[in-house]
């Protein structure tokens, strides 16, 4: 087709071979050059430059999707997107939400920055320091309309760690860990007792005006900003939930009552009503969708959908989420913490599958960079896995490196192999939430829920049926560990000089220890450890809460209170 041009040459050329042979190769040479600078022109920056969601659930865990095998819990819309796109089988995080997100924003390990451990409290004077460039800056730099909806906490006692500072737009949503999802206050248990303020800011100010369940007015928001996104600009769109991370003592779970009652299958009232916190999530997730594809830009659109750390069955801001069969809670480097929910979808350069690679919170900076067309900086982390996940290679990740000098405990991750060592709270290093699994009667039927789903219909409309046989991904989850007895289990606890070593391919449950069979391997290890201890940024042993923080000097805001003189 592209040397029909040319055939007029290559007619000529049959009747005088030699005078018109040359002209015919020099006329299909000609045509070759223009057409790959014409598709350097069209595939070339500018127009790679796709729209960026992402979605952050807060403390959803691994049992919590339907995808990975529960009856309890329909995530349809979460499902569909993994199933349309990639469902990411060995995504890790860390196993905690500051330090989560500071590897989200920098592409950096959050011992590298000084934000691992304990989370950031609101009367802590800390951030994610202003030196380390973040995700929206450089999409900003970019080009981008950049914008966070909901939770930020990687820093605000300073108006330079605000969200507006350092690359966002706007912003709508809380600075710290959790509000409560109708009044939007944060409660703290401070020396003086209890302390509450109010933590929901439109840009810097405090939004007192809003009022509704949060996961809605966050929904609404981003639909807002979808909706009158100007479609010349690429669009960075970062929506981090509150949902479903506990509320306040006291109202620690919280869903609109006609939500709650839908979930009457589910045994546990705890449990009932988390499942109806996580279908608003899953709900959003789908009025997200159907917005993209209402403004026409759905098929430009990269949509990444993650957990920041695993649940929260049981203890301090327990919110009934679910790992099992996972080893281990939010807080603890067991697989439980940190081997998370990941889904991601990108228009059709993706075929769907499971992707079963490694792939940690702090490669997405590279990865989203490379997406669109540039090159990762190379003084992170993060690896750009962006050809990995699409075309089901192997992972250029080998290894992930949890390291807490706070709590005090180390983990190692590298092929099929997973080193602990330190300490680790044994309360939260079990195998939780089996017995907070029942459902009464039938469950839903989950194809119904699938098909009755908006990410379904989006994307039926868009000719793209998700088909079936992909929840295949669902029945290969359920059978995870599927030969165990927990109750019987002498699980190996580091600490005291004992060590850890779990096989998590063979054993993804982490039972069985093998590091006595293995020095070898726990010797290389331990040595690989002691290189990347090294590289902490050591973090203070001490929750920190400042009086002067205190929201009551503040109109009952928590604010930057570093910088405000107080009212
Ligand atoms: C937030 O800041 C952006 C950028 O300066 C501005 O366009 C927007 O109007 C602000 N929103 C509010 C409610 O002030
Ligand atoms: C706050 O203190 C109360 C009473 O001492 C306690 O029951 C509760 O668990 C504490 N909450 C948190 C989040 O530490
Ligand atoms: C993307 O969707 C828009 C609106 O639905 C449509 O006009 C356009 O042709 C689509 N582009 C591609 C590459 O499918
Ligand atoms: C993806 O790669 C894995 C591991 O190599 C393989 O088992 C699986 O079949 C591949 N999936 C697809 C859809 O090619
Ligand atoms: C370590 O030793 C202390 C004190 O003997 C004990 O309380 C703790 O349970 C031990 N930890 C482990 C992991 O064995
Ligand atoms: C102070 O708080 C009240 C709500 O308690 C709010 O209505 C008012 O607007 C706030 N004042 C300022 C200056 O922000």
């Amino acid at each position: 087709m592209s040397s029909s041009g040319c055939n007029y040459f290559y007619r000529i050329h049959r009747k005088h071979p030699k005078r018109m042979g040359f002209l015919y190769i020099l006329c299909i040479l000609l045509l070759s050059l223009t057409i790959t600078v014409l598709s350097v022109k069209v595939n070339g920056k500018n127009d790679n430059r796709r729209h960026i969601v992402i979605i952050i659930a807060d403390d959803l865990g691994w049992n919590d999707v339907s995808s990975h095998g529960t009856d309890q819990v329909m995530t349809p819309n979460i499902d569909s997107l993994g199933y349309a796109g990639v469902t990411l089988g060995r995504y890790y995080s860390h196993c905690i939400c500051t330090p989560s997100r500071s590897a989200l924003l920098t592409g950096k390990y959050a011992y590298t920055t000084g934000m691992q451990g304990y989370p950031l409290t609101n009367g802590e004077d800390r951030g994610l320091p202003t030196t380390e460039k973040i995700l929206p800056q450089y999409l900003k730099e970019l080009g981008y309309a950049t914008h966070l909806v909901g939770k930020w906490h990687v820093g605000g006692s300073r108006e330079k760690y605000l969200p507006t500072k350092r690359g966002f737009d706007t912003y709508f949503g809380h600075r710290g860990g959790f509000v409560d999802y109708y009044e939007y206050t944060s409660e703290e248990n401070w020396s003086i007792g209890k302390v509450s303020g109010m933590d929901l800011y439109r840009n810097e100010t405090a939004a007192w005006d809003e009022e509704g369940y949060i996961t809605d007015l966050y929904t609404e928001e981003a639909i807002s900003i979808i909706n009158s996104h100007d479609a010349s600009k690429p669009l960075f769109l970062m929506m981090a939930h509150l949902a479903p991370h506990s509320g306040n003592d006291g109202a620690i779970l919280q869903a609109p009552p006609e939500v709650v009652r839908s979930m009457r299958h589910v045994e546990s009232p705890e449990r009932r009503i988390f499942a109806a916190m996580v279908k608003k999530l899953d709900d959003s997730v789908g009025d997200v969708v159907e917005a993209l594809s209402e403004k026409g830009i759905l098929n430009k659109t990269i949509i990444l959908f993650i957990s920041d750390n695993g649940g929260m069955t049981s203890g301090d801001s327990v919110n009934y989420a679910n790992n099992y069969p996972l080893r281990g809670l939010k807080m603890t480097p067991f697989e439980g913490g940190i081997r998370v929910v990941g889904a991601i979808w990108a228009s059709d350069e993706i075929t769907s599958h499971q992707y079963d690679g490694y792939v940690h919170v702090s490669d997405w900076l590279p990865t989203l960079l490379k997406a669109i067309g540039e090159e990762p900086p190379n003084n992170i982390d993060g690896h750009d896995l962006w050809a990995n996940i699409i075309m089901n290679q192997t992972s250029s990740r080998a290894e992930i490196v949890e390291i807490d000098d706070m709590a005090g405990y180390q983990s190692y991750i590298h092929g099929d192999f997973k080193l602990i060592t330190g300490h680790v709270d044994q309360k939260y290093s079990n195998h939780q939430g089996k017995d907070l699994l029942g459902i009464i009667g039938k469950p839903p039927s989950y194809t119904d829920a699938i098909v009755n789903s908006k990410v379904y219909s989006v994307f039926k409309k868009a000719g793209r049926t998700i088909h079936f046989e992909d929840m295949v991904i669902r029945n290969r989850f359920k059978d995870l560990c599927p030969k165990h007895d927990d109750e019987d289990d002498e699980l190996c606890h580091p600490g005291n000089g004992t060590v850890c070593l779990f096989n998590i391919k063979n054993d993804p449950c982490e039972r069985k220890n093998i590091a006595e069979a293995n020095p070898y391997i726990v010797k290389t290890m331990i040595e690989r450890l002691s290189i990347e201890k090294k590289r902490v940024i050591p973090r203070a042993n001490s929750i920190v809460r400042e009086p002067r923080a205190n929201p009551a000097f503040f109109n009952y805001t928590w604010h930057s209170f570093v910088d405000q003189v107080s009212s």
